[in-house]
């Protein structure tokens, strides 16, 4: 067991962030729903508890509160709880110890410096090494109007109280968001509060999450034999490494060939587990399948739905082959499902369920289907836990490092229909434009980074002739979570070459644009 930090999610947009920071302070941070009644953060024997931030007011009828007895709570070595309270939860502790918010005549958001309190100061322990004058970044529109009685005012910006600490408590509370990027010494304040004022040890490494894990899965796994489908991505490479570490040959990977895969995909990555790492992989060409089913469908969804019913069927047949050998259907599927997955979120401005842009499948459906018990090491972890994982496990870092694909690959990057035709002049060009990236050393630097063939001909002119060829679209991305992403800003000379090479080597595509929409509105893919 680790020493663990639990987040109460008032339904702020940062919620995340805040346990990735604590947890980059070496220290584990689980989220839980302000709503969860007491027994279940105590269930986790916390050594502190930080509040969200949120989008309501304190004052709205319904307002979440701090959880009844959360203030006195105390910890397994019965000393108090340190709490610390950011933006909404500032204000909601504020609030339920009998101080006043209101609506503020001025909403601070955006940068703000942090001055010293005429009667604290930015000395306050919470500010080690934080220095007066730091950016601070705000999302509110109410502020704290009176502290409560036994508190104090340890830092301001020049229109509201900044942070405060409670007199001969571990209770603490900060207006601005220490969790964005935007908050100069953000992550220090937290891993300040972490370690300071919760004593943490920071035990939660990689290496300790390997151990771990690995002898989780021998528990959990017994005798039996694992399936895992294994995408080339991160998380299942990850995920197979890690499961092969802990049982050897009992695992068994299926790699699945929807004909969707870019250049050379299908190869490299048998190449790399088989050989390389040498895995139990079965490569199953299922290619024909996939492409027959999509003829002709053009609705994203409709392409969804027809790959992820396929899938099923392909991976239930490539697994005959395991199933003579081993004797038997191995009792266990593997996931490399990750903890964004997993979390309730919460929801407190809009009663109504959310709505599905797109439907995110992958393998979906197979344990329901084929009563499987699920082995999944990575429910607890962040993407970029998992690479630090990886590395550890000597996974190569072309694949730690790499993009997000989609389960539905290039189908969902050929708009309208798909053909073996499209593919190929898709594939071709994706591949120039992710080996220019890679050659630039521009490829870290984005999320994401793809091109998409539109069902678009326009006119062109090469040497003397007239062309009327596809307009091709390159995407590139910058992102944390995918949740929301920003195009990139990657130089026009770059750019050119790209642009110059597609135009010139790939047959079929006479024009090509850049895609300069960020999300929201636009999404990362065009599907
Ligand atoms: P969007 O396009 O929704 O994409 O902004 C966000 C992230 O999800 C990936 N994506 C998918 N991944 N199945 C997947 O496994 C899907 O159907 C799917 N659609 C989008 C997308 O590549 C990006 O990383």
């Amino acid at each position: 067991m680790h020493q663990t930090l639990v987040i109460l999610d008032f339904g702020s947009q940062f919620t995340q962030l805040i346990a990735r920071r604590v947890r980059e302070a070496g220290v584990y941070a689980e989220i839980l729903p302000c709503t969860a009644p007491l027994a279940d953060i105590e269930a986790r024997e916390p050594i502190g508890v930080i509040l969200s931030g949120g989008p309501a007011s304190v004052y709205d009828e319904g307002a979440p509160r701090l959880p009844e007895g959360l203030m006195e709570m105390r910890r397994a070595d019965g000393s108090e709880m340190p709490v610390l309270g950011i933006c909404y939860g500032l204000q909601a502790m504020a609030t339920a110890l009998g101080g006043t918010v209101e609506r503020a005549e001025r909403r601070e958001f955006g940068r703000a410096h942090l001055l010293a309190d005429p009667d604290g100061s930015v000395g306050d322990p919470l500010f080690d090494g934080i220095p007066a004058g730091s950016t601070v970044w705000m999302s509110h529109g109410d502020h704290l109007a009176r502290l409560p009685d036994g508190f104090r005012a340890t830092a301001r910006t020049d229109s509201a109280i900044a942070a405060f600490r409670r007199d001969g408590h571990p209770h603490v509370g900060v207006q601005f968001h220490p969790e964005v990027v935007h908050t100069e010494h953000g992550a220090r304040l937290l891993a300040t509060f972490a370690r300071a004022e919760c004593g943490a040890r920071g035990d939660w490494t990689p290496a300790a999450f390997v151990d771990e894990q690995v002898a989780a899965i021998r528990a959990t796994v017994g005798e039996a034999h694992v399936l895992l489908g294994l995408s080339g991505g991160v998380d299942s490479s990850v995920a197979a490494v890690l499961i092969h570490r802990a049982i050897g040959e009992r695992l068994h990977c299926v790699f699945v060939d929807n004909g969707l895969l870019r250049a050379g995909e299908f190869e490299e990555v048998q190449a790399t587990f088989r050989d390389g790492i040498g895995l139990d992989l079965v490569g199953h060409d299922a290619s024909d399948l996939f492409l027959d089913r999509l003829a002709g469908v053009t609705d994203p969804e409709a392409k969804r739905k027809i790959i992820g019913a396929a899938f099923i069927e392909a991976f239930e047949e490539a697994t005959h082959a395991i199933v003579a050998t081993i004797g038997r259907r191995p009792a266990f599927l593997a996931q490399g499902t990750l903890y964004p997955d997993v979390i309730e979120s919460v929801s407190f401005t809009s009663g109504a369920p959310s709505v599905t842009i797109k439907s995110h499948h992958n393998v979906g459906g197979l344990p329901e289907k084929l009563g499987y018990r699920l082995v999944e090491p990575f429910r607890a972890l962040f993407k970029d836990e998992v690479r630090e994982v990886g590395r550890l496990l000597s996974v190569p870092e072309e694949i730690v490092g790499r993009h997000p694909f989609p389960g539905p690959g290039l189908a969902i990057r050929v708009l309208g229909a798909v053909t073996p035709a499209a593919l190929a002049v898709l594939r071709q060009a994706d591949t120039i434009w992710l080996d220019e990236l890679r050659a630039s050393g521009l490829y870290d630097e984005v999320w994401q980074a793809f091109a998409v063939l539109l069902p678009v001909q326009s006119v062109g002119v090469m040497g003397d002739g007239r062309t009327y060829e596809n307009v091709l679209a390159l995407r590139a991305v910058t992102s944390v979570d995918g949740m929301t992403a920003d195009w990139a800003r990657l130089p026009y000379e770059f750019i050119a070459r790209v642009s110059n090479r597609i135009v010139n080597e790939v047959r079929g595509v006479n024009r090509v644009v850049y895609d300069v929409s960020s999300k929201p509105p636009a999404t990362i893919e065009w599907e």
